[in-house]
């Protein structure tokens, strides 16, 4: 008895919101023996690399390397700003921002978190109405996610920096891109974001190992009047080193630069206004199909309206437990995955979140298989749906 075909075999497609898909050029660059780390080409390349960050972050300012993930750059961004006691306002949508909140709650900061829920942006007149109560000026920074990378929901950070202007309230602004950066539009200077944490296996398509801490002269000036920052998260001697390993406070991730190296050339080939247009134009033919698939039966977007969706990630649901029973289906039969849904139900509930990740390599040919195979894996299962959505996210790529 010959045993049915399996569609899984062949080249496999990781949608979910990081890490993302990395680029062959990426891989092959980190395809080498080690280098020396006291002479030569790395060393030599440092002040380009960090050069071509900032563009990245849209900076004149410095930038902090560390190896490590988010949570280390949560972690390095608090370090060297917040001291045990001193409050932070976090106003939140989404999974991380409880967890930036968990983050500076260990290092012995006092938390305000201001909840919006998990499907709409911040609401800027309550945190502005926050800092105008605060009138001691306790509040020492607000930690605001850009794109919550669980609920989807991409806020307004420059609204945050207009709020506080208004009410002329003196904390830092920091802004967690780990989602966001090379994907979404992101400005910090012109925004006036004082401190920018993101990681490298998003947007930057280069494999979890390193993050990044970008922060201005008003950071700088608070950095400076901190009782203590411990040795290791020092932003200083890592942003302006004497010598090459300060960069790192230690042996360099010496692949992760090279690899880093060439995914920055990418990005800076493309333009940075070019890299968000595509996730734009990529972003909106997901939204088409997905709002043809709901115009019957249980699929809907978690964020309704478009001007608050993140263009790299889109967090879904279906009715619970179809969430799950897609995931695996398209994953067994298409070698094709998605992401769970994070911190957005609970028990059997958590079983109808799905999400897609569209943030860096990814193309018009792949979001067209992505779609394809969702579509393939909702007629499989005989979850309800709308018919055409490859038609009309195909017109959106097209041009539409
Ligand atoms: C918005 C956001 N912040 C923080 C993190 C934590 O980053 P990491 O998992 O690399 O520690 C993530 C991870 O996905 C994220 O998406």
């Amino acid at each position: 008895m010959s045993l049915p075909p399996n569609t899984a075999h062949g080249r496999g497609y990781l949608a979910i919101p990081g890490p993302s898909v990395m680029p062959d050029a990426v891989l092959q660059a980190m395809h080498r023996a080690s280098p020396n780390i006291y002479a030569g080409a790395l060393i030599d390349m440092m002040p380009d690399l960090t050069r071509d960050l900032c563009r990245v972050a849209r900076t004149q300012h410095d930038v902090a390397i560390y190896i490590g993930n988010g949570h280390a750059a949560w972690e390095a961004a608090l370090s060297n700003t917040i001291a045990p006691g001193d409050r932070v306002l976090v106003p939140s949508c989404g999974h991380f921002a409880h967890g930036w909140a968990d983050m500076a709650e260990g290092l012995g900061a006092q938390v305000d978190l201001l909840e919006f829920g998990k499907q709409s942006p911040f609401d800027v007149n309550r945190i502005a109405e926050a800092l105008q109560a605060d009138t001691a000026h306790e509040i020492k920074a607000v930690l605001a996610v850009h794109v919550d990378t669980s609920s989807s929901i991409r806020s307004d950070i420059a609204a945050i920096r207009k709020a506080m202007d208004d009410v002329n309230h003196p904390a830092l602004l920091m802004a967690d891109c780990i989602a966001s950066l090379g994907c979404d539009t992101f400005e910090m200077d012109a925004w006036g974001v004082d401190v920018m944490v993101t990681a490298c296996q998003k947007g930057l398509m280069v494999p979890a190992g390193t993050s990044f801490v970008f922060f201005n002269d008003r950071a700088g000036a608070v950095r400076a009047k901190m009782p203590r920052v411990s040795r290791y998260w020092d932003w200083v001697p890592r942003a302006n080193p004497d010598g090459f390993w300060q960069y790192f406070n230690g042996t360099a991730p010496t692949h992760h630069l090279y690899g880093l190296r060439v995914a920055l050339d990418m990005i800076h080939a493309e333009g940075m206004e070019q890299v968000w247009a595509r996730h734009r134009r990529l972003a909106r033919a997901i939204w088409a199909a997905c709002d043809v698939w709901a115009s019957k039966g249980g699929l809907r977007m978690n964020v309704a309206d478009p001007a608050h969706r993140s263009t790299a990630v889109t967090s879904l649901r279906l009715d619970a437990p179809d969430g799950t029973r897609l995931r695996d289906w398209v994953e067994d039969n298409l070698g094709l995955t998605l992401g769970i849904g994070l911190g957005m139900g609970e028990g059997r509930e958590s079983d109808a979140f799905f999400r897609f990740g569209h943030m860096g390599h990814v193309n018009g040919q792949m979001i067209m298989g992505l779609l394809g195979g969702v579509e393939t894996g909702l007629c499989a299962l005989d979850i309800e749906h709308g018919t055409g959505a490859l038609d009309a996210a195909a017109k959106v790529i097209a041009g539409g």
